[in-house]
């Protein structure tokens, strides 16, 4: 056992070490090596060191880099250090971390990190929390509790007795909700395209003179960070609006709540804490691996009568016992993952990371502009959005920065505007990195054929 995980480690690390110099999206030859795992299942057993020698070898090329510093695709977070050596031993340690009984560790640590959550991301000291695999979990587990809860308002229980003859509820979301949100309401049975969807201003925030009248029951889903601009709903005045008739307010915070850690950026989430439930993403922000998402509910008692499961070999104890919040009973402990995350930053290290992330954000936007490329964006937060020109050169110049491997960044469409996103949000980038990025980025759009 020692010799293989010797060698697993010295394997990972040589990985790290060479994210530097290889391409950040793998090579065509990498990805068509893959098929050399692609063989009849093997008759008899392997020996675990052929079996690491082989995912090295042929897995490690046609990763994405990344844990790099140059990934800025979609809104992927980096690894801390700590949170990888913590991921490595809880993977050791196989925790299951449904109850207490199976993992004191895991539980602990969920109560541990819960508490520091609340107080880094401003939240109320007694919301309940899960850990779940992302956002797209997180919204989907609060917006459980929250159909719990204004459901039972109006004298209906749900989880008995489901949603066949419920009372009409109204759903608001706006245009520029994350799709994470739809598909969460159509899988809690409440449909994909029944919600109100409110239009939004340039920036994709919730225009407040479009907001519906609102009677209950009634849920209305707002978003800090949007996946594109980085922008923020008017969290106060919809919390204000929407509770004076009783509904509830949700907050995708997938990667935007965050904000509220930065002395710099939390007067973007003012008010949030006003809300009654909140979906946000360990592994974007907070930098631990994969997978981690986090949901926050007020009230912990509608999330626990929406996750609550018994049977007669569970112990039903008077702790928190974490599969009694989550949509699952089994579960990875990510709590581990997330304590190592907040113990190794502390509370000016996350700050920091926050703000250099948005510093790095505004040197691409000031380096793009300078060269006469459109932002598209109030670069509030880690977002940037940039036209090259015409759909066809931004396009164009997107293909070449992926297949420059300098950096990676994806495409997008921004109210009509082909745009290419730029989104930071890794503790491994740094100063360099951007300037680099930006340089192949100007010397490709030097020689981009314009498309007219
Ligand atoms: C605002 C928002 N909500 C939800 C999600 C979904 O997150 P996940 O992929 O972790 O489920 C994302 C992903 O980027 C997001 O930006």
């Amino acid at each position: 056992m020692r010799l293989l995980l010797d060698r697993a480690a010295a394997a990972a690390t040589r990985y790290l070490e060479n994210l530097d110099e290889r391409a950040v999206a793998p090579r065509t030859e990498a990805v068509e090596g893959l098929q050399e795992l692609n063989e009849p299942l093997p008759e008899g057993p392997t020996s675990p060191e052929v079996v690491l020698d082989m995912l090295d070898r042929v897995g490690s090329p046609a990763t994405m880099a990344a844990a790099g510093g140059r990934f800025f695709g979609f809104v992927h977070g980096g690894s801390l250090p700590a949170a990888l050596a913590a991921n490595w031993l809880a993977g050791a340690w196989d925790q299951n971390a449904a109850l207490f009984v199976t993992s004191p560790v895991a539980s602990v640590l969920e109560e541990v990190s819960l508490r520091w959550l609340l107080d880094l991301l401003q939240l109320p000291p007694g919301c309940g929390g899960a850990f779940v695999t992302g956002a797209t979990m997180a919204n989907f587990t609060a917006l459980a509790a929250a159909r719990h809860a204004v459901l039972q308002r109006a004298g209906w229980d749900v989880e008995a007795d489901g949603l066949i003859g419920a009372p009409p509820l109204t759903l608001v979301v706006s245009d520029e909700s994350h799709p994470s949100v739809l598909k969460s309401l159509g899988m809690l049975g409440l449909g994909r395209q029944r919600a109100l969807r409110i239009p939004t201003d340039k920036q994709g925030r919730i225009r407040l003179d479009a907001l519906p009248a609102l009677s209950e029951p009634a849920i209305v889903c707002v978003q800090a960070g949007n996946i594109n601009t980085g922008a923020f709903d008017p969290f106060a005045e919809i919390c204000a609006i929407a509770h004076e008739k009783h509904a509830w307010v949700h907050v995708d915070g997938a990667f935007g709540l965050w904000a509220a850690a930065s002395p710099e950026h939390a007067h973007l989430v003012a008010g949030v804490g006003e809300a009654d439930s909140w979906a946000t993403d360990a592994h974007k922000w907070l930098n631990t691996p994969y997978d981690c998402g986090l949901a926050f509910v007020r009230d912990a008692r509608p999330l626990n009568q929406a996750m609550a499961l018994t049977a007669a070999y569970i112990p039903q104890t008077s702790r928190r016992e974490p599969s009694q919040f989550t949509p699952e009973l089994s579960r990875r402990a990510r709590g581990i993952e997330v304590w190592a995350a907040l113990r190794s930053l502390g509370r000016s290290g996350l700050a920091d990371l926050v703000e250099r992330n948005c510093r790095h954000a505004r040197r691409f936007a000031d380096g793009l502009r300078a060269a006469g490329c459109e932002i598209l964006n109030d670069v509030v937060l880690n977002q940037v959005l940039v036209s090259f020109g015409d759909p066809a050169t931004t396009l164009s110049m997107i293909d070449r920065i992926q297949k420059d491997g300098t950096c990676w960044c994806g495409g997008t469409t921004w109210q009509g505007r082909t745009a290419m996103r730029i989104s930071t949000c890794s503790w491994a980038i740094t100063d360099e990195d951007v300037d680099r990025s930006l340089d192949s980025m100007l010397q490709l759009l030097g020689s981009v054929p314009r498309v007219r």
